[in-house]
């Protein structure tokens, strides 16, 4: 993610949310300012979702590598990307989200999600080491290991972006075209 892109407080988005006080709300939200979070949250998945695509294609191909690398240009960024996709979930999406659909209602989900963005960030890193070995020669894990790895790095993610969906951002939709 960009950094100007954050919605960090005193951003031009966040200027634009508070002066919406005109506009309708949901629950403590913003009606803007939700669906602008809903339409990031989507993002985020999108981004997620094509990362569990490369890892599905690497691990369909095991024991080759691609040829072409892209294997190594997934290590070196996925552990980052995954971060900053988590942060911005975190730091600027949720709180839209549960001031709209309510902070004691969601808080167990957010918390249990949030527990879940550290899990697969420190299971991509694993995964990233091994592929950065095996890229290297330095073969420590046998192919079954690591397509053991790499299904259950891209296994846990899709699950978690489909509790996400479920839990929060299909209430949230629910909310803002109830009208
Ligand atoms: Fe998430």
């Amino acid at each position: 993610m960009r950094g100007g892109e954050r919605l960090q407080s005193g951003s031009a988005w966040d200027k634009g949310a508070r002066q919406n006080d005109r506009e309708p709300k949901v629950g403590g939200a913003c009606g803007p300012c939700l669906r602008e979070a809903v339409r990031r949250f989507e993002g985020c998945h999108t981004r997620i979702l094509t990362i569990c695509e490369e890892l599905e294609q690497l691990a369909d191909g095991l024991p080759a590598l691609p040829s072409n690398g892209s294997h190594l240009r997934l290590a070196r960024r996925m552990g980052t990307l995954l971060r900053d996709l988590h942060a911005q979930e975190e730091q600027e999406i949720l709180p839209v989200l549960a001031s709209a659909l309510g902070v004691e209602q969601v808080a167990d989900s957010i918390a249990t999600l949030t527990e879940e963005h550290r899990t697969d960030e420190a299971v991509a890193d694993e995964v990233c080491e091994v592929l950065l070995e095996w890229a290297a020669g330095e073969r420590h894990h046998d192919a079954a290991t690591l397509g053991y790895m790499l299904r259950g790095l891209f296994d846990n993610l899709r699950r978690h972006s489909a509790r996400e969906r479920d839990q929060l951002i299909a209430p949230a939709i629910r909310r803002l075209t109830s009208g």
